[in-house]
């Protein structure tokens, strides 16, 4: 579908571990979009508090975090061949870092701060000032574009989504428990539907996509004819 059709913004939202950046990568492939992992950017700046000792015990150093936002540069190295997608922090590859369940469980104190959020919504804006961008997080389609042409909102059943993730950690070799998964997945869930700043909704006009019983396959079809819908409505 690549070429000189309508190119859009595609906004995907929803809830952690349910497949949004897998889903995403494979969307910006299929279309020859440029894709941007918010949720990375989060957990840099989680990673960097965490190097500084800035969070103790789900308290964070607000001040030396806030006032070190212009140091802290993340960059993306992402390959549309084989959906690989680097993160980095001031130069330095993070990627398989902030993966680990110590930025997992802390990053959500870190994406609680207007500040940051402030800071990193405008980096977003910047980064897909072009239309052609998949772009998935939690506020893509409220708060970072909410004139984006097709948004999806994501979920799927916590104990699916803790299974999933516990998998993907254990290939990697990391020690973890499913039920140390499922607590981090919950608790998430909470802190981001529940904080002041952005919190996880869905815009009104996103569509619901739930793939607890999807196969990837099937998800990727309905995905697809969804963004041929709508770049036949906007050519028409
Ligand atoms: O998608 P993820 O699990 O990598 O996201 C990591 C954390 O960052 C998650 O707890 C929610 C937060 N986040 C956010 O608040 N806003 C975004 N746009 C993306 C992620």
């Amino acid at each position: 579908m690549e070429g000189k059709q309508t190119k859009l913004v595609i906004a995907i939202d929803g809830f952690s571990s349910c497949g949004k950046s897998t889903m995403a990568k494979d969307i910006a492939k299929r279309m020859g979009y440029i894709y941007v992992d918010t949720g990375a950017m989060y957990r840099a700046v989680t990673l960097y508090a965490l190097r500084n000792n800035w969070i103790k015990d789900d308290n964070i150093d607000k001040k030396n975090l806030i006032d070190s936002l212009d140091d802290i540069k993340i960059s993306f190295q992402y390959n549309q061949e084989n959906q690989s997608n680097i993160t980095f922090l001031n130069g330095e590859n993070i990627e398989t870092e902030i993966r680990q369940l110590k930025v997992s469980d802390n990053v959500s104190i870190v994406a609680a701060i207007a500040e940051v959020r402030k800071h990193l919504v405008k980096l977003q804006q910047e980064f897909g000032k072009d239309a052609g961008v998949v772009m998935d997080g939690r506020d893509i389609g409220t708060v970072v574009f909410p004139n984006a042409d097709l948004k999806i909102f994501m979920t799927a059943d916590p104990l699916i989504r803790a299974q999933r993730r516990y998998d993907e950690l254990k290939a990697k070799g990391d020690l973890v428990t499913i039920e140390e998964i499922l607590a981090n997945v919950e608790k998430r869930d909470h802190i981001d539907q529940t904080r002041e700043e952005s919190p996880l909704t869905k815009a009104d006009d996103a569509i619901t996509l739930d793939n607890s019983h999807l196969t990837p396959v099937e998800q990727t079809a309905q995905v697809m004819q969804w963004i041929k819908d709508k770049i036949t409505e906007k050519d028409s």
